[in-house]
Formats: structure tokens, C-alpha cells, sequence
């Protein structure tokens, strides 16, 4: 039985409950670790359900180095994987400091932590965000950095970090992963995204569309110069982005270096393409209505993911049709479980 530990951060969250249920089916030791400013604890149980194991977890803010000091002294975590922080674009235009907060100085009082307990394998999760407005599609990890809001900067700051930091001390190894546009759910329906408030993202909206919380879809352009007109993006099952996470942690164990990779299918879907697939899942209509382009919104994003299978040997298999009805299922079962509860209030947009 492998007895490897692993300290997971943000472990409540979206990504890192599904990279914590793969972490424990195979084989490792997971310390979680969350201050729930935005997931709520209960996710836990229902990992513990899916893996047959349960996570130590604590309650602890990343900017708190006593106690990440604490956890890593007390046991022998490996490596950490750091996925905790804010990730809300238009709320990062409004708060620049808590994002620079949360997740700049977060991380680095995750690093000192770490530093002091001789811990320094780490994976951190970036976005391509860092791309801005790419110049080409597909985006090669080498492809000019250009962020254009609070959040993508803090994003590249760290990555510029973790860079100076190996610099001067290459016994860390840091895997960058540069996610594209996570959507889907633990197959289970046990777990997956709870957006506070109105969702951000095409496909939690297009969720909360079909069981009938919103009217409809406000798809954002029409005339952008792409096949049908609306955006395009690459959209990358949650499962599938466990599975790199898992490949990049067993790669640094390895003893290799670190690496800075795109975590995306390579394939890009239009806004439309989205909304009909999700339909096809459902087997419900889902009202929408083009309007005006959202600002700061690119036509096209979409990964050259070679990289990750040359360097990891992984690469995306789940398709759009199978990330809309795992997501379609966790809606439901997040549906009956509200019903049990109060009503849900149906919204406008
Ligand atoms: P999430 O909000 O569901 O999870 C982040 C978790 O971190 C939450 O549970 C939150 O409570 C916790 N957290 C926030 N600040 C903290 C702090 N200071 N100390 C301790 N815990 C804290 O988001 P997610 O979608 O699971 O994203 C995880 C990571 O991946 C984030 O770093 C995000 O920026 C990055 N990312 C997400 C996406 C995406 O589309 N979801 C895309 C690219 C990158
Ligand atoms: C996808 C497409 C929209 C909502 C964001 C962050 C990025 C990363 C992933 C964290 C676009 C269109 C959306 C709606 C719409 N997160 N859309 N109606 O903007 O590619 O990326 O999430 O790192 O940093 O910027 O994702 O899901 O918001 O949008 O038409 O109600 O859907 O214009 O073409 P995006 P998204």
C-alpha cells in the first residue's frame, strides 16, 4: 500500500474535492486543508463516500504560516498541491487587494511554510488567463504572457514567483499547470461546482437555465469571427483535470523537474455548440438570447496540450457530451437536495 502524503489547499473547492477523490483511489495519504470562504465542509463526507476514505481536514486560512507550519511539521507530506484561493474575474476588478491577498501573499506564506519544513515539491494552479488575448490558437506554453485583470495577474505573479524561487534553490520542483475552462462533475453526482450567487461561467449557467432558476442563456456575441459567431473555448472535464493532476504529482515524486504545462483537450467549442450539447444531455430546451459581447472576452482560447502528453503521458478523454451530463446530474442531485430543504427561488438575470 503506497503510504504517500499529500497536502492539498482550497481541498473543499471545486477542482480539489475531485483531484482529492482520484488522490485517494490511488493509494495516497491526503491532508485537505480550506479556510470555506467558498465551499462548505460537507463536501468531505461525500468524498469520503465515492473514495471509502476519509481526509484529515482542517480549517485554516493559507496566509496563516503557524498553522501550515504545524500541519506540515506533524506529518510527512511529500508535496503540496495548492489550489486554494479566489478565481472570480469581475470580482478581482472590484477587490484587487483580496486577490492579491488571498492569492499572492497566500502563497507565498504557503512557500515560507514549506520552506521551513523542508517540504518542496509543489503543483499550482494556474489558468490561461495567464494568455490574455492570444495571438495564436492553439496557445503553446510558450506563447507571450499578457494578463488583463486583477485576477490573471495574480496568477502570473505567483507563476514569476515559484520561477525566482527555483532559481535560487533547485532542489524545488514546481509543476505549473495552466488550466483551460474546467466544466463537469464526479461522475457519482455526489460532487461538483456550487456557484454563490449568479454563476461567472457558461456551463453553471447553463445549468441553472435548464431546471428552470434563470429564463435563459445570455450568450455573449454573436459576431466574434468564429464558425457560428459565438465564443470559443476549450472545455476540460474536472476528471480529466484530476487525471493531470495525479500524472504531474506522480511525475515530481519521480524526482524529475519541474514544468510549466496547458491542461486542455486542444479542442475548442462554441458557446452554441455548448448550449447543444447541454441540451442533448438534459433532453430539455435551453432558452438564450445573443446580446452584446462581454468586456475583456477573446473569440477564441483554446490549448496545444502536447506538451503535457509528451512530458506526463497524459491527455484529455472525456468528451462535451459526457462533461453536460455529469454536470447535468450533480445539478439534479444538488436540486433534490435543496428541495428537501427550502424551495428554490427562481431569478432573472
Ligand atoms: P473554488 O472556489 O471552488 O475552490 C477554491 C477553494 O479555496 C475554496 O474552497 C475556498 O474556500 C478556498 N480558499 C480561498 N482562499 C483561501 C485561503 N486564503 N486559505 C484557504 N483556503 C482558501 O475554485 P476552483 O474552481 O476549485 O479553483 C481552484 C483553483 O484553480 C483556484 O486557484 C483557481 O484560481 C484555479 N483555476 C480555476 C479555474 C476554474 O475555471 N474553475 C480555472 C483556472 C484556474
Ligand atoms: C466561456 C464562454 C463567454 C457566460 C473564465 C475565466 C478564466 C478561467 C475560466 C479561472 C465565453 C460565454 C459565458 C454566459 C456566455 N477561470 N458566456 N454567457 O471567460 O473563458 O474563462 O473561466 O482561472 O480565467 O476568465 O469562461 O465560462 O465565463 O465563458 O455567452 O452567461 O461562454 O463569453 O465565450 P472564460 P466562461
Amino acid at each position: 500500500m503506497n503510504q504517500r502524503t499529500v497536502l492539498v489547499t482550497g481541498a473543499t473547492g471545486y477542482i480539489a474535492s475531485h483531484v482529492c477523490v482520484l488522490l485517494l483511489q490511488r493509494g495516497f495519504e491526503v491532508i485537505g486543508l480550506d479556510n470555506l470562504s467558498n465551499s462548505t465542509v460537507d463536501v468531505l463526507e461525500r468524498v469520503r463516500e465515492i473514495a471509502g476514505r476519509p481526509i484529515p481536514f482542517m480549517q485554516a486560512d493559507v496566509r496563516d504560516t503557524r498553522t501550515l507550519s504545524e500541519v506540515l511539521a506533524g506529518r510527512r507530506v511529500e508535496a503540496v498541491l495548492h489550489f486554494a484561493g479566489l478565481k472570480s474575474v469581475s470580482e478581482s476588478v472590484a477587490q484587487p487587494l483580496s486577490y492579491f491577498d488571498n492569492n499572492v501573499h497566500g502563497t507565498v506564506t504557503l512557500l515560507q511554510a514549506m520552506s521551513l519544513a523542508q517540504v518542496k515539491r509543489l503543483i499550482f494552479s494556474s489558468s490561461a488567463t495567464v494568455y490574455g488575448q492570444p495571438e495564436v490558437v492553439p496557445i503553446q506554453e510558450s506563447a507571450r504572457v499578457s494578463v488583463t485583470n486583477p485576477y490573471g495577474r495574480s496568477k502570473l505573479f505567483v507563476e514569476e514567483i515559484l520561477a525566482d524561487l527555483h532559481r535560487s534553490d533547485s532542489t524545488w520542483s514546481i509543476g505549473v499547470l495552466r488550466y483551460f475552462n474546467p466544466v463537469g462533475a464526479h461522475s457519482s453526482g455526489l460532487i461538483g461546482e456550487k456557484p454563490k450567487g449568479t454563476p461567472n461561467n457558461l456551463m453553471p449557467y447553463i445549468a441553472e437555465v435548464a431546471v428552470g432558476l434563470r429564463p435563459y442563456v445570455s450568450v455573449f456575441g454573436g459576431d466574434y469571427p468564429t464558425a457560428d459567431g459565438t465564443g470559443v473555448r476549450d472545455y476540460i472535464h474536472v476528471m480529466d483535470l484530476a487525471e493531470a493532476h495525479v500524472a504531474a504529482l506522480e511525475h515530481l515524486l519521480g524526482g524529475n523537474p519541474g514544468f510549466t504545462l496547458n491542461v486542455g483537450t486542444g479542442r475548442g467549442y462554441s458557446v452554441l455548440e455548448v448550449i447543444r450539447a447541454y441540451e442533448r444531455a438534459s433532453g430539455r430546451p435551453i432558452p438564450h438570447k445573443i446580446v452584446a459581447r462581454r468586456p475583456g472576452d477573446v473569440a477564441e482560447c483554446f490549448a496545444d496540450p502536447t506538451a503535457a502528453q509528451e512530458l506526463l503521458g497524459w491527455s484529455a478523454r472525456l468528451p462535451l457530451d459526457r462533461m453536460c451530463a455529469d454536470q447535468w446530474r450533480w445539478q439534479q442531485h444538488k436540486e433534490s437536495h435543496q428541495q428537501e430543504g427550502s424551495a428554490p427561488t427562481p431569478r432573472g438575470r
